[in-house]
């Protein structure tokens, strides 16, 4: 434990260690470093960002996807999962119920679905633009050419998510069909960031495979890299997939990863995800209190959400928008924490 505490203090202090430490301070956690993690993360994230959460208003566009990730259960070789895309005019109407609602940010996520091709989505993100000039808008769609991620940068595309799942090339063919490629993905993420976008990275805890090598790689990865935000949730198998019968990830070591993120990166955005929600009850103010900053509210049409199963059991699928912000808003004040309507950026500190 005493140990443990010095590397605590050293994160804390220089914003890195080396991978064999990572790795020590997570093969070795416990209640006791568990709650010094907490502690001084959440002591670190009321400096940079008091005691406010932004949130995004996430809207989920299409459950077609080409790839076939084995966790995933929108999986291209899923025949049970249920199709849908949403038109540009649907996506419009969801932004402009959540311009009402409150919501700066629109992420648009979706499956690799060929039929978002540029000429799709460019005009939508100038209508997005020009109909709610001060918001930003984050794209997660995936692996796609460097051409058009800066087409749709130039069209007013703000952010990128694509979480980079493992940064460990074996693992990550544990996780991926032979035609993916973990060189390819590393190198969209460099690209994304050369091109000027707000990138956010990020990966599953307790994915088949993993240890605590490759967390401690996604670690390292994460403080070399440097992303504006880093999504993280617990894996949670879903029942159509390879690993339906695996199990699932801990919403512990999820918050404990937290912590240490929020250490390596005082300004980093990290979400307390769906995922952790879904696990537990409180997850999502668990994630808060571990360190996190960022809720992602569920903006899509109702008549679409139970389409959009990554995994089994995932919540805010009956909720109304309206219903989804307002319950995290409480959520928040219960632990002390405020939702706000901003865009949310990183705030620019000295590290
Ligand atoms: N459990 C948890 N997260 C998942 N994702 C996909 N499938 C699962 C699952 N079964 C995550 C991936 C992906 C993001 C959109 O959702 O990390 O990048
Ligand atoms: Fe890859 Fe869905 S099949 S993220």
């Amino acid at each position: 434990m005493s140990d443990l505490l010095s590397l605590i203090d050293k994160l804390e202090r220089t914003h890195s260690l080396t991978l064999a430490e990572y790795e020590a301070l997570l093969t070795q956690r416990g209640e006791g470093p568990a709650s010094a993690l907490r502690e001084r993360a959440v002591r670190v994230r009321k400096a940079v960002y008091g005691s406010t959460v932004f949130t995004r208003g996430l809207i989920e566009i299409s459950s077609w996807c080409k790839n076939d990730c084995l966790y995933c259960g929108i999986r291209h070789s899923n025949q049970k999962a249920q199709r849908y895309r949403l038109s540009p005019s649907d996506i419009l109407a969801c932004c402009r119920e959540g311009w009402e609602l409150g919501f700066r940010t629109f992420v648009l996520q979706g499956g690799e679905d060929p039929w978002f091709t540029d000429e799709v989505l460019c005009p939508l993100l100038e209508q997005i633009k020009a109909e709610f000039p001060h918001c930003a808008v984050t794209l997660s769609l995936g692996e796609r050419s460097r051409e058009s991620y800066q087409r749709l940068f130039d069209a007013g595309a703000d952010r990128y998510l694509l979480r980079h799942e493992t940064a460990d090339k074996a693992h990550y063919e544990q996780l991926h069909p032979a035609g993916m490629s973990w060189d390819h993905r590393m190198e969209c993420l460099r690209t994304l960031k050369e091109i000027g976008y707000q990138v956010g990275c990020g990966f599953m805890v307790g994915s088949p495979g993993q240890t605590e090598k490759e967390l401690a790689k996604d670690l390292k990865f994460v403080e070399t890299f440097r992303p504006a935000m880093c999504g993280i949730g617990p894996f949670i198998p879903h029942k159509d997939t390879p690993f339906g019968s695996q199990p699932g990830g801990s919403v512990e070591l999820s918050c404990y990863l937290l912590s240490i993120l929020r250490l390596i990166q005082p300004n980093l955005l990290l979400p307390a995800t769906t995922a952790l929600g879904t696990l537990d009850p409180l997850g999502r103010e668990k994630g808060i209190q571990a360190g996190a900053n960022v809720v992602m509210p569920n903006l899509s049409p109702v008549s679409v959400r139970k389409k959009y199963m990554l995994y089994d059991n995932k919540i805010c699928t009956g909720e109304e928008s309206a219903q989804c912000r307002g319950c995290l808003a409480a959520r928040m004040s219960s632990i002390g924490y405020e939702l706000v309507s901003d865009r949310g950026d990183p705030r620019e500190i000295e590290n």
